[in-house]
C-alpha cells in the first residue's frame, strides 16, 4: 500500500492549477444516465473516485470515453439499472446514480451503502423524496428496490440539507411528469453546476444555488457540453497548507466566488489575499492567528475543509474552537494529529485546539479523504519526517498531489 513521505518545515512557495471538482463531476457523469445521447465533459479530475463511477456507468452499459482533455459518456442504452455492493460500498457517491435510473428505465437496483469512517451517513430523504414522486422503493438483500412506471412531479421538504439527496431527486425531477419544487434544498455550488448541465441537456430548472428549486419535467434529454466547475476543495486544502506552513502561492483556474467562507478565516488567520478573475493569491508573512470554525451547509463553512482547519490550528498563535455539525464522527484525524504533538481535547462535537510552536513528524493513519488533507498539512509543517499511510484516501480526491506540493517547493515523496 502506498505511503506518502513528507519532509516538514519548508515554506511554500509557487504556483498551481487546482483540478475539476470531485463533488461536481460525479453528479455529472450521473446526468449522462438522462439522456440517450453524449454528454460531452471537460475539466473531469483524475480521480480514483472518477474512475468509479466510470466502471459503474460502465457496468450499465455507459459508454465512457476520456481522452486527453474531453470525457464523453454515452449511455444509448442502459442494460443494466443496477449499482452493485461492491462499487457502492468504496463510493458513497454512488447512490447519485438511484434517481436517474428511476427516471429514466422505471427500476433501479442500488445497493445501500453502508457505514463509512465518518459516520451512519443514511439515504433516508433520497428515498423519501422519490416515494413522494411515486417511485415504490423497498429494501431487499441490502439493495434498494426502486420502481416507477414515470415518476411524478411532487412538493418535497427536505428534512436536513443533503447534498447528494438534492442533486438525485433534481436529476430524477428532470425527466418526471408535471413540476417539482425541492425545499430546503442544498445551496452547494456543486448543485448549480449539476443544474447547468441539465439545463444545457434541455431540462427546465429555475432556482439551483437557492433553498427553492423548482424543476418542470421533460419527456426527454438531449446530449451537451459541460465544462465541470473548479474544485473548492482542492483550492481551500491549498491554501490552508501555505496559510499553516508560511509562503506565498497563487493558485489557477480557481472559483473564488465559491470559497467565501474559507477565505474569510484564512484573513482572520493573517493571510493576506488576492484575487484577480480565477486566480487567487495568498500570502503569510507570520505564525497564523488562531482560527475557530463551525461547519454547516454552503454558504457557511464546508465540513470537507474542516480537517484542513484543524491542522492550521494546531500551529496557530492561540486557540481554536473547531465545531464539526454535519457528521456526528468526523474528528478521527484529531488524534493522528495528537501523534505529530497537537495539543487538541475534544469535548462532544468541538475540538479545542490549542496552537503549539511547532509540530514533529510521526507516522500517522489516513481515515478518511479529507482527514488526509489535514495530515498532509500538518506534516508540512511538522519538524522531520511524516509518513501518512493509506494514501489511497487522497487519491480519491486530489489529483497530481505530490506533483503540485513539489511545484510549491515542498518535500514529498510517494513510497510503494
Ligand atoms: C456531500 C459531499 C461530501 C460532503 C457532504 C457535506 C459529494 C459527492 N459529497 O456528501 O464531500 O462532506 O456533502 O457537505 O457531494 N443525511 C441524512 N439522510 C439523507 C442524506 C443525508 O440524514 O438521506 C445526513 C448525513 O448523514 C449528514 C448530512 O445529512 O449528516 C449531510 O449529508 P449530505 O449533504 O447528504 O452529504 P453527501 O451528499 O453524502
Amino acid at each position: 500500500m502506498d505511503k506518502l513521505k513528507i519532509t516538514g518545515g519548508r515554506a511554500l512557495e509557487g504556483e498551481v492549477r487546482v483540478s475539476g471538482a470531485k463533488n461536481a463531476a460525479l453528479p455529472i457523469m450521473c446526468a449522462a444516465l438522462l439522456s440517450a445521447k453524449p454528454l460531452a465533459l471537460t475539466n473531469v479530475p483524475r480521480l480514483r473516485d472518477v474512475s468509479t463511477m466510470a466502471k459503474l456507468l460502465a457496468q450499465m452499459g455507459v459508454t465512457v470515453n476520456r481522452q486527453e482533455a474531453k470525457t464523453v459518456l454515452h449511455a444509448k442504452e442502459i442494460t443494466e439499472p443496477t449499482a452493485a455492493y461492491e462499487l457502492v460500498k468504496t463510493m458513497r457517491a454512488s447512490v447519485l446514480v438511484l434517481g436517474p435510473l428511476l427516471a429514466r428505465c422505471g427500476e433501479a437496483k442500488v445497493s445501500l451503502p453502508g457505514g463509512c469512517a465518518i459516520g451512519a451517513r443514511p439515504v433516508d430523504q433520497h428515498v423519501k423524496g422519490l416515494q413522494a414522486m411515486g417511485a415504490t422503493i423497498s429494501i431487499e438483500h441490502g439493495y434498494m428496490q426502486a420502481s416507477a412506471s414515470r415518476l411524478r412531479g411532487a412538493r418535497i421538504v427536505m428534512d436536513l440539507v443533503t447534498v447528494t439527496g438534492t442533486e438525485n431527486l433534481m436529476m430524477a425531477a428532470a425527466l418526471a411528469e408535471g413540476e417539482t419544487l425541492l425545499e430546503n434544498a442544498a445551496r452547494e455550488p456543486e448543485v448549480v453546476d449539476l443544474a447547468r448541465c441539465l439545463i444545457a441537456m434541455g431540462a427546465k430548472i429555475e432556482g439551483a444555488g437557492s433553498d427553492q428549486i423548482r424543476i418542470r419535467g421533460v419527456p426527454s434529454l438531449g446530449g451537451a457540453e459541460h465544462r465541470v466547475m473548479p474544485d473548492r476543495i482542492e483550492t481551500g486544502t491549498y491554501l490552508a497548507a501555505a496559510a499553516a506552513a508560511g509562503g506565498k502561492i497563487r493558485l489557477t483556474g480557481t472559483a473564488p466566488e465559491s470559497l467565501d467562507a474559507t477565505l474569510d478565516k484564512l484573513r482572520e488567520a493573517g493571510a493576506r489575499i488576492e484575487i484577480h478573475g480565477s486566480s487567487i493569491d495568498l500570502e503569510i508573512a507570520r505564525r497564523p492567528g488562531a482560527v475557530s470554525v463551525r461547519t454547516a451547509p454552503y454558504p457557511a463553512f464546508a465540513t470537507d475543509m474542516q480537517a484542513q482547519f484543524m491542522a492550521l490550528a494546531c500551529v496557530a498563535d492561540g486557540t481554536a474552537l473547531i465545531t464539526e455539525t454535519i457528521f456526528e464522527n468526523r474528528f478521527m484525524h484529531a488524534i493522528e494529529l495528537q501523534r505529530l504533538g497537537a495539543d487538541i481535547r475534544l469535548e462532544g462535537n468541538t475540538a479545542v485546539v490549542k496552537g503549539v510552536e511547532r509540530l514533529q513528524g510521526a507516522a500517522v493513519m489516513a481515515t478518511d479523504l479529507r482527514a488526509s488533507a489535514g495530515l498532509v498539512i500538518a506534516g508540512l509543517v511538522a519538524e522531520g519526517q511524516t509518513v501518512i499511510d493509506r494514501i489511497y484516501h487522497l487519491d480519491r480526491g486530489y489529483e497530481a498531489l505530490e506533483g503540485k506540493l513539489t511545484a510549491l517547493g515542498a518535500r514529498v515523496e510517494r513510497i510503494k
